[in-house]
């Protein structure tokens, strides 16, 4: 007896290398195949339903299927889902987030995080005129070649933590590349600053994602952020932002909790209201470099799919409905999930730990939470156990996402919550005898 999940993997493997088009979702020995969702609440092909704690790479913040999203997408499609031409709906949305950010005076839709990024960086280098990037070590920010240098570091190559190495993820990279990007530890002020200072007037921005996933989703500090606003004001550098994922944790972005504000910001996921997207926004002087009014455009700047007023109109009401007050809810009940978690890990007397902000949280099977992507980094051992956590939890009515971290979306309750923490404490006391450090 096969599964249908099965049937399809084996049909998959016949035209996409290793059956998929995204490796994320890929599990041995086949993926599951996903039917429907609705809310919070997901149901595969083969009719088992789970809740969503991963909502597609924490893109989804009102769940699936969101009845306001479809009513007025499908609206819009019998008028048409792309033009060679704007539309009014884009306007609107740009109102609407710049709105939303004090540090946001003009914004460019693009496809996806990955392009937010990507066009960040450039335009910071169009701004300053200079070419190397800083970033966090290990810190995911899509897959420009450029971000994405040292997100795969391992402790036989990330090297001396006084000066990171620039490790490429995809055989290949450019040496070029990794030469042109500056790897700095997380939320360690002296160490960065002294790496940084080694590259004085060749740094076009430093880039920080505040809650970064990988690097252990614990919050960048106030004083690193600080120290690294100074430094960018110091040396004709800029200070950016990804919020890709972290827009998600205040009403204004993760930056809403510093007290100091980016030159620019890249975001992705949430905004498109379930459809793919991407935008990056910031300060005005540094938004001209892509005007097409000026006599000289710094950075000619376009994307075919970019700003279509199917993902304009779903990101809209996903971001409207997503208002102060949905936020607090949001946060509050994240909030209720972690302290629930961490209370049944003590009662388990397992050695993990959960960290996390605003949506999201993480566990990490580790008796303290790590400070930097060193410490997050999780080894065989480690990984093999976290593994087996994921499987239980999706036995048992659970997605995450895979490294064992959830975000919420609006539809849920404290009856999907108690569920979390109900398989999480089942799935602790399957894994204690099994822990040997
Ligand atoms: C922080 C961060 N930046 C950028 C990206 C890239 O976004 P996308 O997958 O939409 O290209 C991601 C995706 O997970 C992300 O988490």
């Amino acid at each position: 007896m096969t599964t249908k999940s099965e049937q399809l993997f084996n049909k998959a493997k016949q035209v996409m290398p290793g059956g998929v088009s995204r490796n994320t979702i890929f599990r041995k020995p086949y993926p599951f195949y996903a039917a429907s969702g609705k809310g919070c609440y997901v149901t595969d092909v083969e009719g088992v339903t789970r809740i969503d704690f991963a909502n597609n790479m924490a893109s989804l913040i009102h769940g699936h299927a969101y009845a306001p999203i479809v009513e007025a997408v499908s609206e819009q499609l019998t008028k048409g889902s792309c033009f060679t031409m704007a539309t009014e709906a884009e306007i609107e949305y740009a109102a609407l987030l710049c709105e939303r950010v004090p540090s946001f005076d003009k914004i460019r839709f693009v496809n996806s995080g990955t392009e937010a990024v990507m066009a960040m960086l450039k335009a910071s280098r169009a701004y300053t005129g200079k070419a190397k990037i800083a970033k966090v070590e290990g810190a995911y920010h899509g897959a420009y070649d450029y971000a994405e240098v040292s997100q795969t570091a391992n402790p036989s190559n990330w090297g001396d933590i006084d000066k990171p190495n620039s490790t490429p993820v995809a055989v290949g990279t450019p040496e070029k590349a990794l030469e042109d990007v500056v790897v700095i530890p997380f939320n360690d002020v002296d160490r960065a600053i002294k790496i940084l200072d080694q590259h004085k007037d060749e740094i076009a921005c430093i880039l920080v994602d505040l809650l970064p996933h990988r690097v252990g989703l614990i919050p960048a500090s106030d004083e690193f952020v600080c120290a690294l606003r100074k430094w960018a004001d110091d040396n004709a550098s800029l200070l950016v932002f990804d919020e890709v994922i972290t827009f998600r944790t205040n009403y204004s972005g993760a930056q809403q909790n510093y007290s100091v504000n980016p030159d620019l910001t890249a975001m992705g996921k949430m905004i498109g209201g379930g459809f793919p997207t991407g935008a990056f926004a910031g300060a005005d002087k540094v938004m001209k470099v892509l005007d097409p009014t000026e006599p000289k455009v710094l950075l000619p700047h376009s994307g075919t799919f970019s700003a279509n007023p199917v993902t304009m109109t779903a990101g809209l009401i996903a971001m409207r409905d997503f208002d102060q007050k949905a936020v607090d809810k949001l946060n509050d009940l994240a909030t209720y999930a972690r302290t629930e978690i961490t209370k049944v890990i003590k009662d388990v007397g397992i050695a993990a730990c959960v960290t996390g902000a605003g949506t999201m949280f993480r566990v990490h099977l580790k008796a303290q939470p790590p400070k930097n992507y060193r410490q997050a980094y999780a080894d065989k051992e480690e990984s093999k156990h976290v593994n087996a956590l994921l499987e239980h939890m999706f036995a048992n009515g659970v997605m995450l996402i895979n490294t064992c971290s959830a975000t919420l979306s609006t539809t849920m309750t404290i009856k999907e919550i108690d569920h979390l923490v109900a398989t999480f404490k089942s799935g602790f006391e399957m894994l204690l005898p099994k822990i040997t450090k």
